[in-house]
């Protein structure tokens, strides 16, 4: 394994113990709300502080853009880093949610980790080498077109002016699908995705601490990432479409017609 990568699992391995730990007094946490339904906690915060302190311990002179803390550092190596992915789901107790770390290296993306500390599944990839569940070699699925697949997707809670063209996407793409799946989590949505447990996924607004470590595991294992264009300003614009290279090429041809011009890239 690259040194950066067991680096990266130290650190999101700490952070998922704090946050196990913290599950079991989810009750008496002190909630914030960042702004209408975003909520962060203590454990976000000291999740992130963990993650930061293992990499700056091994690599002082990198960087970071990472949810609760912001930008610090200014280095040709950010790390982006999701400390708790899925708040809303453990401030619920509902068993969905995880710990997202990528590295980019001169803007772009070389190393990632999403852990699923309930579950204990850690899905990591390194730019060229693939990626791995839990040290088993992981692929996108063979599905051929949207008929029988299993999509996930992500409401877009944050932006209700996106609400209608949202739907009107979900409307098109729902009836040749086997489900949708609304799970919470974007980083192991896309994690799924990578180990081929979903054909296909989309969501309107992502930040890049949500999807970074998620659309390296999905290009490692074989997978297709773009913004609703099919072009590749998702980090930016937070638009994303992800899946096998046949679903992902359905999934942008389905939506087109129903994008906004606000959300055509
Ligand atoms: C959220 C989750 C959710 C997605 C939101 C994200 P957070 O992250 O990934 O699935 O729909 O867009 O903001 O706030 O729980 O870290
Ligand atoms: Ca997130
Ligand atoms: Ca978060």
């Amino acid at each position: 394994m690259h040194p950066m990568i067991n680096i990266a699992v130290r650190a999101a391995r700490r952070a998922g113990n704090v946050i196990v730990r913290a599950l079991e007094r989810v009750d008496s946490l002190t909630i914030t709300n960042k702004s209408h339904n975003d909520f962060v906690t203590d454990v976000d915060r000291k999740a992130e502080q963990e993650i930061i302190e293992t990499i700056k311990k091994a690599y002082p002179n990198h960087g970071f853009q990472a949810e609760e803390s912001g930008v610090q550092g200014g280095s040709e190596y950010v790390w982006i880093i999701d400390p708790l992915d899925g708040t809303t789901n453990f401030l619920h107790g509902f068993p969905q949610f995880a710990v997202s770390i990528a590295l980019q290296h001169k803007g772009r993306l070389e190393q990632a980790v999403v852990y699923d500390p309930l579950r204990q599944e850690l899905f990591t990839a390194t730019r060229g080498a693939g990626a791995q569940l839990n040290d088993r070699r992981m692929r996108v699925s063979n599905q051929r077109d949207l008929e029988g697949a299993l999509l996930g997707t992500g409401f877009p809670f944050k932006h209700p002016e996106h609400l209608d063209t949202y739907l009107a996407t979900f409307k098109a793409l729902m009836p040749p699908t086997a489900g949708i799946r609304r799970a919470g989590s974007a980083a192991l949505d896309l994690a799924y995705v990578a180990a081929g447990r979903m054909d296909g996924f989309w969501e309107i607004g992502l930040n890049p601490w949500d999807m970074a470590a998620g659309i390296l595991l999905i290009q490692e294992a074989g997978g297709m990432i773009g913004d609703f264009g099919g072009g590749s300003d998702y980090m930016e614009t937070g638009n994303l479409v992800a899946g096998n290279p046949k679903v992902y090429q359905a999934i942008l041809q389905t939506i087109r017609p129903h994008l906004s011009s606000a959300l055509s890239r």
